[in-house]
């Protein structure tokens, strides 16, 4: 007898990065994290629990997965397993809807979705917040995922993690923000995989103790500008945030280098409209693409002037959380 689940979750992008871990076996970060779930960006995941099944086995958009994804599949499904008192192995299927681009934040949605369908198929009774905390396992940002609309992360302090979980924000801010991402060069696949490139930064940038001194004041300005509905406010502490985490990366030795000349030159774009009085800032996250938070009326004049630049533009209002759709 197979027990199947399907989920739906939304991709977030952090206006706040998680930048570096506390403890690695437990994915627990090192500081909190602040984001905003997107709609545009959607994964949908089935897993069916198989007695008959001697593996694990993982279709990823439509095609059989690598060993090493897999493999990471597998101890995120052992998790689970172990808590749900079940040894079966499971069939995973998953497909990123996101505008044909790749390189985009699927690891978020790609693990909460996982998180939550695994989950019901294993007939676990978990809270929202425990099936944060299980998504944290998967991926740090996937914790973020959870919840709609403005989430922050919590990095925690015990030692097992349970209190290093997401939770939504409520803000007035939330009807009115959109987000424009700009793809740069094409959806290539990235350089280095955020994971790798954290602890790298976090093992030998000399700014990296700058950087995490940094988030609790940019967590405490973005949570300020979010309770005053202050767009500008939390724009400014998005962007300087943004640049300061790859400030701590491009400082690490090896540089970690994320950015193409058409980042740079989209960045040169946003400031030139807000010199123009269009209310528009950027982050990046592991990759060369810009993301631009904006206002719901300014966001067809910022789409306008990234797309001569950017190989894809993509507008997407603020999403919702993960989701069961079927099972
Ligand atoms: C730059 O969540 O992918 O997007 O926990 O190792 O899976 P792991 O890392 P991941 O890192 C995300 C890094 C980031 C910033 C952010 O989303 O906060």
């Amino acid at each position: 007898m197979t027990a199947r689940a399907t989920a739906k979750a939304c991709a977030n992008i952090a206006l706040v990065k998680y930048w570096g871990k506390r403890d690695a076996q437990l994915n627990l970060p090192a500081a909190g994290s602040l984001s905003l779930t997107l709609a545009a960006l959607v994964t949908e995941t089935t897993v069916a629990f198989d007695p008959a099944l001697a593996a694990d086995e993982l279709v990823l958009d439509g095609s059989a997965a690598r060993t090493k994804e897999t493999a990471r599949i597998t101890t995120f499904l052992d998790l689970v397993r172990g808590q749900a008192g079940i040894s079966a192995r499971a069939r995973v299927t998953s497909t990123n809807h996101f505008p044909t681009a790749s390189g985009l934040a699927s690891s978020a949605s790609g693990f909460a979705a996982l998180a939550v369908a695994a989950a019901t198929a294993a007939g676990l009774a978990a809270t929202p917040r425990a099936l944060s905390i299980l998504a944290r396992r998967g991926s740090g940002s996937a914790a973020r995922s959870l919840y709609g609309g403005f989430v922050r992360m919590h990095a925690g302090h015990a030692p097992d993690g349970s209190d290093a979980f997401a939770e939504p924000i409520t803000s007035r801010l939330l009807d009115k923000v959109r987000m424009v991402i700009a793809i740069v060069g094409g959806g290539a696949p990235k350089s280095h995989g955020s994971r790798d490139a954290m602890d790298h930064t976090a093992a030998t940038s000399p700014l990296y103790q700058a950087w995490l001194d940094l988030v609790p004041h940019d967590l405490a300005a973005a949570e300020g500008a979010l309770a005053a509905g202050d767009l500008p406010a939390l724009g400014a502490v998005a962007e300087g945030n943004a640049l300061a985490m790859h400030a701590s990366a491009m400082a690490a030795r090896p540089a970690v280098i994320y950015w193409q000349p058409t980042t740079l030159a989209l960045l040169a774009e946003v400031r030139a409209l807000r010199d123009r009085g269009i209310g528009a800032w950027a982050t990046m996250d592991a990759g060369p693409h810009v993301k631009v938070l904006t206002s719901i009326e300014h966001a067809d004049a910022v789409a306008a002037a990234l797309r001569p630049l950017a190989s894809e533009v993509i507008v997407s209002a603020p999403g919702g959380p993960t989701t069961v759709t079927a099972g």
